[in-house]
């Protein structure tokens, strides 16, 4: 019989949060709390949490990150975006006919692994690039290597990609194996360091970090974009989601706007910053620099920030 859950079990929750970055939702504490008390035993809290801090606790403190972790994906997850990071990065990156090294972090179940793979072969970009996986959830992962796919992951796979890149199979839809021989997959968790490196070494030409950092805090999230950002190679690209906007991004992380969308490139190392405003003009953390006109002063609902106003509808 599993205890009720524990009375107060605070300072394993704040292990938890720390170790995975995130600030935890109302959601999360709740299943937090249920998998605590389905695995905490005869031990006291104390005894647990000293567990979850020892080496032999890694598998434990695993688990009880898998039961907080949300794995919403999905193939072609926002086209529009996906649409700019084509043209801007992919297709000229592809021209320059050498293996791409592109990073999903944060892969979930491989539907954006899936999606890059079939980017790079729709862009022409070398047959030998690789797109490498990681993810805090070792289920996430286990489901993320067959990069087979339920119908009902496939509506936004446009029909001719579909025909392409996918042979059906029970239960759904299996990306092609020469395309799953350029996919890889480890367990990485994004407050620990070192980050990884592409087999062969150097950085990564692209890194995708999407619909991760919007649970962290703020600290985890500065900390992770900076340790993304030195995995990146000169002139490589990190893609966030549009909830996702840097509010200061460090001076050698250029501010891209393109075809509606945003994302970051890494200047080389000594090229100026660029003139002008560097911050999402829509992003309203940024300091005002004029009171508003009384005409808008008004009726119109107050500006919130996007990363804030997700956390606070996910609580
Ligand atoms: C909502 S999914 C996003 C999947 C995909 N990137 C997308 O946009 O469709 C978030 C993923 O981030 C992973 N994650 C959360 N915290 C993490 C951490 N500290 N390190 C690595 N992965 C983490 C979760 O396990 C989950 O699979």
């Amino acid at each position: 019989m599993t205890r009720p859950v524990a009375p107060n079990p605070n300072a394993i929750f704040g292990y938890v949060s720390e170790r995975t970055g995130s600030s935890l939702s109302k959601q999360q504490v709740m299943r937090l709390s249920e998998a605590v008390a389905a695995r905490i035993g005869q031990r006291s809290e104390d005894a647990y949490l000293e567990h979850l801090k020892s080496t032999r606790g890694a598998h434990e403190l695993a688990e009880l990150m898998d039961s907080i972790s949300v794995h919403k994906t999905d193939l072609f997850r926002d086209e529009g975006q996906l649409e700019a990071v084509r043209s801007f990065a992919l297709l000229p990156k592809a021209r320059e006919r050498r293996p791409l090294r592109v990073w999903s972090a944060g892969c979930a179940t491989g539907e954006e692994v899936a999606t890059l793979l079939i980017l790079l072969s729709e862009t022409g970009a070398d047959p030998s690039s690789t797109v490498m996986g990681t993810d805090i959830s070792k289920a996430a992962l286990r489901a993320a290597e067959s990069l087979t796919f339920a119908p009902e992951l496939m509506r936004r796979v446009p029909e001719v990609l579909r025909g392409r890149y996918f042979t059906p199979v029970k239960g759904g839809f299996e990306l092609v194996q020469p395309l799953k021989e350029r996919a890889s997959f480890h367990r990485h968790n994004l407050m620990d360091s070192p980050y990884p490196t592409p087999v062969g070494g150097g950085g990564f030409d692209l890194i995708f970090c999407r619909n991760v950092l919007i649970y962290f805090s703020e600290s985890a999230f500065e900390k992770t974009v900076n340790a993304l950002a030195d995995r990146l190679v000169p002139n490589g690209v990190l893609v966030l989601s549009a909830a996702e906007p840097l509010l200061k991004p460090r001076s050698d992380l250029e501010l891209v706007r393109h075809a509606q969308s945003f994302m970051y490139l890494k200047r080389p190392p000594g090229m100026a910053p660029p003139r002008g405003r560097r911050r999402h003009p829509w992003c309203p953390c940024r300091p005002r620099t004029r009171a508003p006109s009384p005409a808008s002063s008004g009726s119109r609902r107050r500006w919130e920030c996007p990363r804030r106003r997700l956390r606070r509808r996910s609580r």
